[in-house]
């Protein structure tokens, strides 16, 4: 049932909506890929998942800087919530946000490190960005970003599911109302 004190909460504009579940499918078949390439006991597998999952970092690192200016850019709703609430969503929502920015920048550090391969496809090459020195602390720090973000990560996307499907307890058509395309949850509807 919906809290009296509570608006209708609107829903987010298009492109971050499509943004949102196309990133997030992208995303799990991205922790998918770099787990399954660290435990593969076949090295030419290990390496042939690691080639995917590098140029899939690549195109999310491209759609997360396109989804963030647009974040900034477009007007969203505001919605009356206490206040802790809206400082808790905005906390898990910004490090959602930095923890898939942090991961595909680390991930390279480590790629330029180990000398790997950095064609995307047609010859494009990623450019290095630096020449890795021989003391080699940058590399475990971007190991230890990479690894543990990845966790991280996972455990706020855990955290955050559960919230929205409480919230959908709390608010008929939550979920479809804030990030789904049809009529469905519409607050017009
Ligand atoms: C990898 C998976 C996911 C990530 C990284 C993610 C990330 C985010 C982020 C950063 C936002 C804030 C809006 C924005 O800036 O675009 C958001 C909003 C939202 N997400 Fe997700 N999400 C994921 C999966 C899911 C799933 C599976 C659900 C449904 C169970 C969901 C439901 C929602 C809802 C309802 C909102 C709107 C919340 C509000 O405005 O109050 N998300 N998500
Ligand atoms: C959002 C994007 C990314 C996510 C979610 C992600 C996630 C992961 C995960 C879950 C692992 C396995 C960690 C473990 O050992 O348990 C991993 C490993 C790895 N990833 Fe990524 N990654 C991303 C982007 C990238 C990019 C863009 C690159 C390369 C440019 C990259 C390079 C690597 C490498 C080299 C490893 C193996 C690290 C090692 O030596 O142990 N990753 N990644």
């Amino acid at each position: 049932m919906q809290a009296m004190s509570e608006q209708p909460s609107k829903r987010h504009p298009l492109a971050l909506r499509v943004l949102h579940w196309g990133l997030a499918f992208l995303l799990a078949v991205q922790l998918m890929l770099g787990f399954a390439a660290e435990h593969w006991t076949t090295r030419t597998t290990s390496d042939a998942l690691l080639s995917v999952h590098f140029r899939l970092g690549v195109l999310i690192l491209g759609l997360m800087l396109v989804r963030l200016t647009l974040r900034l850019a477009l007007p969203m709703s505001e919605e009356y919530m206490p206040r802790w609430r809206r400082y808790a969503k905005s906390a898990v929502h910004g490090l959602l946000y930095l923890l898939i920015l942090a991961l595909p920048v680390s991930g390279h550090v480590i790629w330029v490190w180990m000398g790997a391969d950095r064609t995307l496809c047609a010859g494009i090459q990623v450019p290095a960005l630096f020449v890795p020195p021989d003391d080699e602390t940058g590399r475990a720090v971007a190991w230890y970003v990479h690894v543990y973000g990845a966790w991280m990560l996972l455990g706020l996307v855990l955290l955050h599911v559960v919230v929205a499907w409480f919230q959908s307890l709390r608010e008929k058509h939550f979920i479809s109302r804030k990030m789904g395309f049809g009529k469905r949850g519409r607050s017009d509807c």
